[in-house]
């Protein structure tokens, strides 16, 4: 099977490589394509991923192109993990909100829309080619953020597509350590939208033992989730560290005012591992990849691919799929994020227990705005980028709206293909 990882670049690239080292005897990959336009990183992670899979034991040949028509070509599945104008346009992601106090993020807020307007064209136009080259059957598993409003986008155009994020098997992992099981045995009720979602079921071996976590760890998934474990608890309910720019956005602002942006401190982090990928004596993943946020990633999408390409048969995974009624007080072409079944034929979520109104509304009220925001995305405009952010929970006022939509555009005009 040839896996194609379009921004294979990343340096994030390893970790997805040691998941395929790792499960050698399932997913049988025997070339992987890493498609990047940066040739400087690809002759560094490309080198470097192959000596982690010969180091590993596993067969597969590592090649690198700049070509997106020769990486796509004859593919089995496709990794979408780019980054549309670098870590430069995430650290102005993560600092123009801050003009109207509002919180500067890369994925929410007005720092993520501004994400979504750089990536849903170039996505879609990557997508149509690999529709063209490697075939129709080829699966588009999308991480490049924003997941959900770009996935609603590869969907609503047709794409065999499928968006998946870390948050989910992260969560998985912490609470399996907690509760002293295998990871395995861990089902999550997951359900939201893509960093919007909370945690309502843990059950193991048919047992839910949420009621347990809350009782006797709340304070300790506090810590790594920002959120306080009284409300978790008053809830009854685990939100992603994504809930914190909601629930404290005030506080997390004023934190960003005195900090350096989330930008900076990955580009240190990325030149510190690409000397060290770039050591040919270094054969296994590093610890400081610890220090980006992408843990569990690889372990994620190995699998989900070896459910997607038939490997596996059916197995519970959570993705970004289409809601087609699952959540009934959302429109079905809204993507979602929640535990599904996985097989050959895409994700299928599974029911979901009517949910509680201290969620239900804002996951409506941002699913509004990610509508809003794949328009501005697909047609441009300021009006539309205004309504967007008007539309956003965490903005919200005509006056910030205003603003923040001339801000977004001043500082992203290279890169927006409208304006
Ligand atoms: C988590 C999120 C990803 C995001 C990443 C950022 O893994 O699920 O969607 O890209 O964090 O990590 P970074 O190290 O770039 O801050
Ligand atoms: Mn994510
Ligand atoms: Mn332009």
């Amino acid at each position: 099977m040839k896996l194609t990882v379009v921004g294979g670049g990343s340096t994030y690239t390893p970790e997805l490589i040691d998941g395929i080292a790792g499960r050698r005897t399932s997913l049988a990959v025997d070339e992987i394509v890493l498609v990047d336009p940066d040739e400087h990183r690809l002759g560094i992670v490309g080198p470097f991923s192959q000596r982690l899979l010969a180091h590993a034991g596993h067969p597969a040949k590592v090649r690198t192109t700049t070509s997106l028509e020769d990486g796509v070509a004859g593919a089995s599945a496709v990794l979408l993990q780019l980054r549309v104008g670098g870590q430069q346009a995430r650290a102005s992601d993560e600092t123009f909100p801050h003009v109207c106090g509002c919180v500067g993020q890369e994925t929410t807020g007005a720092g993520g829309l501004a994400k979504a307007l750089r990536t849903v064209p170039v996505v879609l136009d990557i997508a149509d080619r690999v529709r063209a080259l490697a075939g129709p059957d080829t699966w588009i598993v999308n991480f490049t953020n924003p997941v959900g409003i770009v996935t609603r986008a590869l969907l609503q155009e047709g794409h065999k597509a499928i968006g998946l994020c870390n948050v989910a098997i992260t969560f998985q992992r912490w609470t399996s350590a907690l509760l002293g099981v295998e990871p395995s045995t861990v089902e999550l009720e997951h359900v939201g939208l893509n960093h919007l979602t909370w945690e309502r079921g843990v059950r193991v071996n048919g047992v839910d033992r949420l009621p347990e976590l809350l009782a006797d760890h709340a304070e300790g998934l506090a810590e790594h989730i920002g959120v306080d474990s009284a409300l978790m608890r008053r809830l009854n309910m685990v939100p992603s560290y994504y809930l914190n720019y909601f629930y404290n956005h005030d506080a997390v602002v004023q934190k960003q005012l005195k900090e350096p942006s989330r930008a900076e401190v990955v580009a240190a982090v990325e030149k510190e591992l690409l000397d060290i990928y770039a050591d040919p004596s270094v054969v296994t993943k590093p610890e400081q990849l610890g220090q980006r946020g992408g843990a569990y990633y690889s372990e994620a999408a190995v699998q989900l691919v070896h459910a997607l390409t038939g490997g596996a048969g059916a197995e519970r995974h959570v993705v970004n799929v289409q809601n087609n009624g699952t959540l009934p007080f959302l429109p079905d072409d809204a993507v979602i994020e929640v535990s599904s079944t996985v097989d050959h034929t895409g994700g299928t979520p599974l029911p979901v227990r009517p949910v509680e109104p201290t969620i239900s509304g804002l996951i409506a009220h941002v699913t509004a705005y990610e509508h809003l925001a794949l328009e501005a995305a697909l047609h441009g405009g300021r009006d539309r980028v205004a309504n967007a952010l008007l539309a956003h929970p965490l903005i919200g006022q005509h006056a910030k709206a205003d603003r923040l939509a001339d801000e977004l555009i001043a500082q992203n005009r290279d890169l927006l293909p409208w304006a």
